[in-house]
C-alpha cells in the first residue's frame, strides 16, 4: 500500500503569508502618505494638475504682438511669402524680449552663415518627410551652382530674409523676364 506523506507543519507557508501582508500593509500605508490628495479627482491623474498647467506663463505671441512696434518689418513681412511664418521661429519667443509693454531683453538675431543653417531648415530638399508643394526646397550647392554664384554665397545676399521674393521679383522685372508661378 502506498504510504501518504502529509505535514503539520506550516511554518514555512506562514512566515511568507506573514511578510506578504506586511509588504501590502506597508504599501497602502506608502501610496497614502505619497500619493496626491488630488490624484484620482477627474481620472487616472492630478487634478490639480489642470490648475498648474492653466498658471504656467505664455512665452509665446503671434506675428501681430511683433508688429506693435517693428512696423517697417510688418510692411514687408505680411506682404511676402514668408507672411505664414512665425517671427519667433527665427527670433525666440517674446517673453525673453517684452513684459508688459516693454523691452526687457534682446532676441538673437542670426549672423552669417547661421542663416543658411536657419534656412535650410525649412527649405532643404534632404528633408523627405515634407512635400516639396507645402514648403518649397532646394538642394545645396545646386541652388547656388544654377544662378552661377560661388557656393559660399548666402541665402541672405539673394533672399530678403523678411520677404524672400522681394528682391527677385524685382530683378525679374528689371531684366524684363516673367518670374515662374509664385504660390499665393
Ligand atoms: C514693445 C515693443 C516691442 C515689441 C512688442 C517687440 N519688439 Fe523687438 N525690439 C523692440 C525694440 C525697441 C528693439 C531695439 C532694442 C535694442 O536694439 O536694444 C527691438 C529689437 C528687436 C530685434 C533686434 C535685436 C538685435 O539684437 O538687433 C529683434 C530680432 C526683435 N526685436 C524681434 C522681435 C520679435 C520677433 C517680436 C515679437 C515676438 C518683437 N520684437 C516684439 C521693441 C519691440
Ligand atoms: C525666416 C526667418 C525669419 C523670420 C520669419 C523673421 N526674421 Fe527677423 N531676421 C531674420 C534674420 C536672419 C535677420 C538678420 C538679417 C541679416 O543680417 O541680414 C533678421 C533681422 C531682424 C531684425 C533686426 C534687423 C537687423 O538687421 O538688425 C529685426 C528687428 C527682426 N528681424 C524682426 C522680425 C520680426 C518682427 C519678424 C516677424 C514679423 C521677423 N523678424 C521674422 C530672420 C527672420
Ligand atoms: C519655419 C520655416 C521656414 C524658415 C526657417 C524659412 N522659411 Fe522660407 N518659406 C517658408 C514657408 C512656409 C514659405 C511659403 C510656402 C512656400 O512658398 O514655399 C516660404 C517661402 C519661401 C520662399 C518662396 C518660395 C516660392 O517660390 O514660393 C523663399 C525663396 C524662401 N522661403 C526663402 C527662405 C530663406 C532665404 C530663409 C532664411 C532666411 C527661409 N526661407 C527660412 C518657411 C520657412
Ligand atoms: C545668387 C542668388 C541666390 C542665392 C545665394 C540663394 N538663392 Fe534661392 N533663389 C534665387 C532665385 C533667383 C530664385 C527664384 C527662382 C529661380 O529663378 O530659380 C530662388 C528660389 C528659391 C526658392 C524657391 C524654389 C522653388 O522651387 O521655387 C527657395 C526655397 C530658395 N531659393 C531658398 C534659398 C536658400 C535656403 C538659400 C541659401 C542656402 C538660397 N535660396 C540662396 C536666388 C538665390
Amino acid at each position: 500500500m502506498e504510504k501518504k506523506y502529509k505535514s503539520s507543519y506550516f511554518a514555512h507557508v506562514l512566515k511568507l503569508a506573514v511578510i506578504l501582508v506586511v509588504a501590502g500593509g506597508l504599501g497602502i500605508f506608502a501610496r497614502g502618505i505619497f500619493l496626491p490628495e488630488t490624484m484620482g479627482q477627474y481620472g487616472h491623474y492630478r487634478g490639480s494638475d489642470i490648475q498648474d498647467q492653466r498658471d504656467v506663463a505664455i512665452r509665446n505671441q503671434t506675428n501681430d504682438a511683433c508688429f506693435e512696434c517693428h512696423r517697417p518689418i510688418r510692411l514687408i513681412h505680411k506682404a511676402g511669402v514668408h507672411k505664414t511664418v512665425s517671427c519667433e521661429v527665427c527670433h525666440g519667443p517674446y517673453a525673453d524680449h517684452v513684459k508688459d509693454g516693454k523691452v526687457i531683453g534682446k532676441l538673437p538675431v542670426k549672423r552669417g552663415m547661421e542663416i543658411k543653417e536657419l534656412c535650410l531648415r525649412c527649405h532643404n530638399k534632404v528633408i523627405k518627410a515634407r512635400p516639396e508643394t507645402v514648403i518649397k526646397v532646394v538642394a545645396m550647392p545646386q541652388h547656388l551652382e544654377e544662378k552661377k554664384v560661388q557656393i559660399t554665397h548666402n541665402c541672405n545676399q539673394c533672399h530678403m530674409v523678411h520677404d524672400p521674393l522681394l528682391w527677385v521679383r524685382a530683378a525679374y522685372e528689371m531684366a524684363g523676364v516673367p518670374m515662374k508661378e509664385e504660390k499665393k
